[in-house]
């Protein structure tokens, strides 16, 4: 059984950009205000605010087939982004470059003003980029609060190695930790659930789980493939409602997903790819008025 510490219960504020680059504005729209879209083409934010993520023309190739040609947008603090497109259409190469799983053959990523391009992952992670991926990849064999233990001492991307040998080095990390952990499980209503293991949960548990572990290491950015697959129902407005709750502490969201009804609730922004490269972008009501977008992926 894992006890929680005591003075957790009811805490929320269990995210932050301490030891960050400073951004400027972090306090910045947050989702479904009307000041959070319109960040295109590297301009602040109406109220000045800086973008926390700049993506300048970038390529991602394999062999020689381009699967993202020259896509740059801007994502500010709070601002959730989503990106859409046909299967194929390389959002989740994307998503990689971004993350740094993937090498960029050309452009840059800059994140709250620092060029991250050619980083490793867990560099990334350590600076606030951190993602979640179109198949769930928590921890089958650890509980839920192990699962999250580990995302917040490796940060996401680091290897398995680093973490668990770094595991019994340093005791107050380890209780912070914890105590982060106790925060984030009572935040999203899953305390319950702590000494769950991975292989118990639902489909919507799972994809829970990942955003907590993502949050665990206080991200400034989080990327999220398809985090509605496997999702009952039910479960998708709550998962709604804790994105949104995530980007109102000013953390920029950038989300790939076909389920179209979820980017009209949730996101301020909408860049729409095909072969890869962006074919519209503007709000959600705008974007599927588009009459190539509707040729490209809404017929
Ligand atoms: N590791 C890889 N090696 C070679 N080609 C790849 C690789 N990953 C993706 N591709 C190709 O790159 C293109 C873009 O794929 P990507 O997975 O980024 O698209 P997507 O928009 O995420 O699609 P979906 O909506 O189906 O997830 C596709 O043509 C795909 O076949
Ligand atoms: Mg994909």
């Amino acid at each position: 059984m894992t006890v929680p510490p005591t003075g957790t219960t009811g805490t929320t504020g269990t995210t932050g950009t301490a030891g960050r680059a400073p951004v400027a504005g972090t306090a910045g729209p947050a989702a479904g205000t009307p000041g959070a879209a319109g960040a295109a083409g590297g301009r602040p934010g109406p109220d000045g605010t800086a973008p926390v993520l700049q993506v300048r023309d970038v390529v991602v190739r394999y062999g020689g087939v381009a699967a993202v040609h020259q896509v740059s947008f801007d994502l500010l603090p709070g601002q959730i982004l989503g990106l859409i497109g046909p299967n194929g259409a390389g959002k989740s190469s994307l998503l990689a470059a971004i993350g740094g799983q993937q090498r960029a053959q050309g452009g840059s990523i800059m994140l709250g003003g620092r060029d991250v391009t050619g980083t490793a992952p867990y560099t990334r992670a350590h600076h606030g980029i951190v993602r979640t991926f179109q198949t769930t990849s928590e921890f089958e064999a650890m509980s839920v609060f192990e699962n999250l233990l580990v995302a917040g001492r490796g940060a996401a991307g680091a290897s398995l190695w680093r973490v668990t040998t770094r595991w019994r080095t340093n005791r107050e990390e380890e209780r912070q930790a914890a105590t982060k952990a106790w925060e984030v499980l009572e935040r999203f209503e899953m305390a319950e659930l702590a000494d769950a293991y991975g292989r118990e949960l639902s489909g919507g548990q799972r994809r829970l789980v990942e955003i907590m572990r993502c949050l665990m290491c206080d991200p400034s950015v989080l990327l999220l493939d398809e985090p509605m697959v496997g999702v009952a129902p039910h479960l998708v407005a709550k998962l709604v409602r804790d994105l949104r709750s995530v980007a109102a502490e000013g953390i920029g969201l950038v989300i790939v997903e076909h389920a179209l009804e979820v980017i009209e609730q949730l996101c301020d922004e909408v860049v729409v790819m095909a072969l890869g490269e962006v074919i519209a972008q503007g709000s959600y009501e705008t974007v599927v008025q588009d009459e190539g977008v509707r040729r490209a992926y809404l017929s």
